[in-house]
């Protein structure tokens, strides 16, 4: 099977050499060729260029993209799709002034999702969090890593994995599968944490990799949460099963998680909101990259991650829609870049090189997606006809998309 996509107006994000991530000045570039053509064969990309270099082949298809701008999808390195029912109560208490700390501390928050995830069946949770994920599909996600974290139990933790690993075999987007059983201490814990992180490592962990359900491990590292002791212990024991960490560092304190997670090699920190000298010491020395969750931070009324200091740092950066049901329940990568750019001063460059070759690249997909190199995956967005890539952030709420393509498969259809 054959595409050729013809007369876009501006094919974004192409790289001819498979780089595998852009970093400080580096991420004010974004490579593009105009007036271009796309050939799409078998499910990867196979040649593009400008229209005068169209190579001579008959194709199966032929796409006419006049007006139009291809970019790779997004790729969402952090979201916590499979949840169950939703945390609307929490989210009118926090207007009437209730702090998210203060929901949790009150059994709200983490807590209650995971209530309800015990009172849902597999079968429902499953068709919840397909439902999520075909609606993130739609708003050009291409690429995602999905943790557990709202199960806590042994089975509930297996349940969560092993609907992340259905979604893996039925949809055509990458995912990757991270644990979190350290999410937030069981209530039945609530005065033995060290029970329960035994029961992370000697029975989650195995069990995790017995059935292969987790490519990463992740832990909540925060105040009244999993601290740096704690934290070290977990990631060290899931190391001996391969897995690479990914870690919740500094939403609201700076206390050594950025440390602890580079000095293990984690692939990412994520969150960052909260941001140190000392941390971005840590970070300017290590390959961890850091991941900003712009949407969480709009929605929870926090600061935002400082992109901008990252960046002129010289570091990596991504940016990701953390979707989960208390602190970001939108999984909306749009609205992050738009984010990203009203919210950190990220320039639309940076901050479609973080949302697409960087978010690829903080869940070890870069050689699959994340850009327009010949050999990955066809996985594209095709926007309406729009004036320039810099419209998408501009009309943030608003997503410029016409057509989503996965493995070159047309998957949505404005
Ligand atoms: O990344 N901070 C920890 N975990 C999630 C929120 C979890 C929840 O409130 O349900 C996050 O923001
Ligand atoms: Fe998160």
């Amino acid at each position: 099977m054959t595409q050729l996509f013809l007369n876009i107006k501006e094919l974004v994000q192409v790289r001819d050499a498979a780089i595998k991530k852009v970093s400080g000045i580096e991420m004010k570039k974004l490579p593009t060729i105009k007036n271009a053509f796309l050939l799409v064969k078998d499910e990867l990309i196979f040649d593009f260029g400008t229209m005068d270099k169209i190579p001579d082949l008959s194709v199966d298809e032929i796409i006419d993209c006049s007006g139009k701008i291809i970019l790779p999808s997004w790729c969402d390195s952090h979201s916590h799709l499979v949840f169950a029912g939703n945390r609307e109560h929490e989210f009118v208490d926090r207007i009437k002034g209730l702090s998210y700390e203060e929901i949790a501390r009150n059994g709200g928050g983490i807590l209650n999702s995971t209530k309800k995830i015990k009172e849902t069946s597999e079968e429902s949770l499953y068709d919840q969090s397909a439902k999520r994920l075909k609606e993130v599909i739609a708003l050009g996600t291409g690429a995602i890593e999905i943790k557990s974290g709202y199960g806590l139990t042994v089975s509930s933790e297996l349940k969560i994995l092993r609907i992340i690993n259905r979604l893996k075999n039925n949809f055509d987007t990458p995912i990757k599968s991270t644990f979190l059983g350290a999410h937030a201490v069981p209530e039945k814990f609530k005065n033995n944490k060290a029970a329960y992180i035994d029961l992370i490592i000697e029975e989650m962990l195995p069990k995790i990799a017995k059935e292969n359900l987790a490519d990463f491990i992740d832990v909540f590292c925060e105040t009244d949460y999993f601290s740096i002791d704690d934290t070290r212990k977990i990631l060290t024991a899931g190391k001996k099963y391969n897995l690479i960490p990914k870690v919740h560092v500094n939403q609201f304190n700076s206390i050594g998680g950025i440390e602890i997670a580079s000095k293990k090699n984690a692939l990412s920190v994520d969150h960052l909101e909260v941001l140190s000298d000392r941390d971005l010491e840590v970070l300017k020395e290590s390959n961890t990259i850091p991941v900003a969750l712009p949407s969480c931070s709009f929605f929870l009324s926090i600061p935002y991650t400082p992109a901008r200091k990252l960046m002129d740092s010289g570091l990596a950066m991504a940016i990701a829609s953390d979707y989960n049901p208390g602190s970001s329940p939108s999984g909306n990568m749009n609205l992050v870049v738009s984010l990203a750019c009203i919210k950190m001063k990220m320039t639309p460059e940076e901050a479609i090189n973080a949302a697409t070759i960087n978010g690829a690249y903080a869940m070890g997909l870069e050689k699959e997606v994340g850009s327009i190199t010949v050999g990955k995956h066809a996985n594209l967005i095709l926007t309406k006809p729009i004036n320039s890539y810099g419209f998408i952030p501009y009309s943030f709420g608003v997503p410029q998309i016409e057509k989503v393509y996965l493995k070159g498969k047309c998957y949505f259809s404005k």
